[in-house]
């Protein structure tokens, strides 16, 4: 990608401690590295456990693997009481662990679905209620939740995505409204086409993948570490005053429509 920028602030997450979930690659991982960074412990969980371990390794002593498989409420239990016992609290929580399955509303099987459904929704709302109560307790907590530009402009073949990513701008907003008298604020983010496993599972080089993204005014795809820098706002004091917020990082995607006839358009040549 290019135009990539994070511009780490060594301490301004320092002493505290996140939850990430899916965080072995793509964009957890550098969500992950993102906050180590910023000075922030960061419990890095995930279903693939080799790429897991491999992902902490690489990142350094601040983030510690875990095994948490976000559908499974035994294992929201033991990250979030294990977690607690080491570091004595539980800054963030960033439910940023998601699947995408392409097919259209009318092929779509149903154990699809419900797949989707489970971890995209279901997980995130688990996460969520193993950490409000650590939240609630010391009266301070920021968690983000993963949605998408599909939550904002859907397209084709990506229908129940949608709707799960959907599901979370609800969860999200009345979740704000619960826990803002709390100290805890929730907010969710809204990328566009990131460049990760998801989307590329090919690993196609960056030119390749930006001339999908032509019809994005930023003309490219988008650096995980620029999702990131986005989530730290959100999580950190810098964004203090957000709740509810949905925040869209999309290169201009869901900014509105290109007429190719008019000016303004990349290609319109007068
Ligand atoms: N890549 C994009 O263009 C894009 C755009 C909008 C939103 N998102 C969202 O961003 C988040 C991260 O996506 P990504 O692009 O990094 O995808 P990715 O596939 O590269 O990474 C997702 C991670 O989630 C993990 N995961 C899947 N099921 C899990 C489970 N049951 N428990 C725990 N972990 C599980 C995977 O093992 C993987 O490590 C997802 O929620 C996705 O929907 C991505």
């Amino acid at each position: 990608m290019t135009n990539a920028t994070n511009n780490i602030q060594p301490d301004l997450l320092k002493d505290q401690v996140a939850i990430v979930t899916g965080a072995a690659r793509g964009i957890g991982k550098a969500i992950a590295a993102d906050f180590s960074a910023c000075g922030a412990n960061v419990m890095a969980t995930d279903v693939l456990d080799d790429e897991l371990t491999k992902t902490a390794n690489e990142l350094g002593d601040a983030v510690t693997a875990k095994r948490l498989d976000v559908t499974q409420e035994d294992d929201w239990k033991k990250v979030v009481t294990e977690t607690v016992e080491q570091h004595g609290r539980i800054d963030i929580l960033v439910n940023n662990a998601g699947v995408l399955l392409f097919d259209t509303v009318e092929s779509m099987p149903l154990e699809q679905f419900r797949m989707m459904f489970d971890i995209n929704v279901t997980g995130c709302f688990m996460g969520m209620q193993a950490v409000i109560p650590v939240m609630k307790k010391a009266k301070y907590g920021a968690i983000v939740n993963f949605s998408s530009t599909a939550a904002i402009l859907p397209n084709n073949a990506t229908g129940v995505y949608a709707a799960s990513k959907y599901a979370l701008r609800g969860l999200t907003r009345s979740a704000a409204l619960e826990l803002g008298p709390h100290g805890i604020r929730v907010n969710s983010i809204h990328p566009g086409g990131v460049n990760t496993p998801m989307t590329n599972p090919e690993n196609l080089p960056d030119d390749e993948v930006n001339q999908r993204y032509l019809f994005v005014p930023q003309q490219r795809g988008c650096d995980p570490a620029e999702i990131a820098a986005s989530v730290r706002f959100l999580a950190s004091s810098q964004g203090s005053y957000c709740n509810g917020t949905e925040l869209v990082v999309d290169g201009g995607m869901t900014a509105g429509l290109y007429f190719p006839n008019l000016p303004g358009h990349p290609d319109f040549n007068g």
